[in-house]
């Protein structure tokens, strides 16, 4: 039987790598086999190209390259990991994929919607996730959360503005297409994170 291909979504610090680890515990304890990936990265190659996307540059990155690379990354991590997966009947978790950069890259930096759905449909066919949680915060929480950790990648370094816009197109997606999005409210304390995303996530199992 073919897989659950679930993403978690959000900007900076909204909790993603956190409960997804919640998640997969959750979803192992009633029998299901989970593979757990994250974006970019989850294979040799595209970790490689994750350090080359967060990495500080004082030349920067044309937004086109950005995109590319984000996308390459991607190509990789479909191949060898999620589609494969899938196949064997596993229940893809990933930590980010495409919402991030139609919000990223389309919102914070102004890639026309366009251009990204035509790499999204080259590269992806008409694979999409079956269920994307949107972890939802205000801006200056997640980035409290996130500065706690150290050295702020290139992503990280952008201003509020930018996240303003990360969010906003996060919320619009996620309002256009409510049978794919749950909207999760990222600023509650861990536990009750936890509490909302098994419930959402139990709903969601159980629809029909
Ligand atoms: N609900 C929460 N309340 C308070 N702190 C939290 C909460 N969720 C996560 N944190 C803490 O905030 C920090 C960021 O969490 P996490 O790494 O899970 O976020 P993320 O969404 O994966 O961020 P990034 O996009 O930067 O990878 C961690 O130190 C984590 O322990
Ligand atoms: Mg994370």
């Amino acid at each position: 039987m073919a897989g659950r291909f679930i993403t978690a979504e959000g900007s900076e610090g909204a909790g993603k790598t956190t409960q997804l680890a919640f998640m997969r515990d959750f979803l192992e304890r009633q029998g299901y086999p989970v593979t757990l990936t994250r974006e970019p990265g989850g294979t040799g190659l595209g970790e490689e190209l994750r350090s080359l996307l967060l990495a500080h540059r004082d030349d920067g990155m044309a937004l086109t390259t950005e995109t590319l690379l984000m996308f390459a990354a991607r190509a990789e991590h479909l191949d060898r990991v999620i589609r494969p997966a899938l196949e064997e009947g596993h229940w893809v978790l990933c930590d980010r994929f495409t919402d991030t950069t139609y919000a990223y890259q389309g919102g914070g930096r102004g890639l026309p919607i366009a251009q990204i759905a035509i790499l999204e449909n080259w590269v992806q066919g008409d694979l999409r996730p079956d269920l994307t949680l949107l972890l939802d915060l205000p801006v200056a929480v997640g980035l409290a959360r996130a500065g706690k950790r150290g050295m702020a990648d290139r992503f990280e370094r952008e201003t509020v503005e930018f996240f303003e816009r990360v969010r906003t197109v996060y919320l619009g997606r996620a309002g256009q297409a409510p049978e794919r999005y749950r909207i999760v409210d990222a600023a509650q304390p861990i536990e009750t994170v936890r509490v909302q995303v098994e419930s959402l996530l139990t709903q969601w199992l159980e629809r029909d």
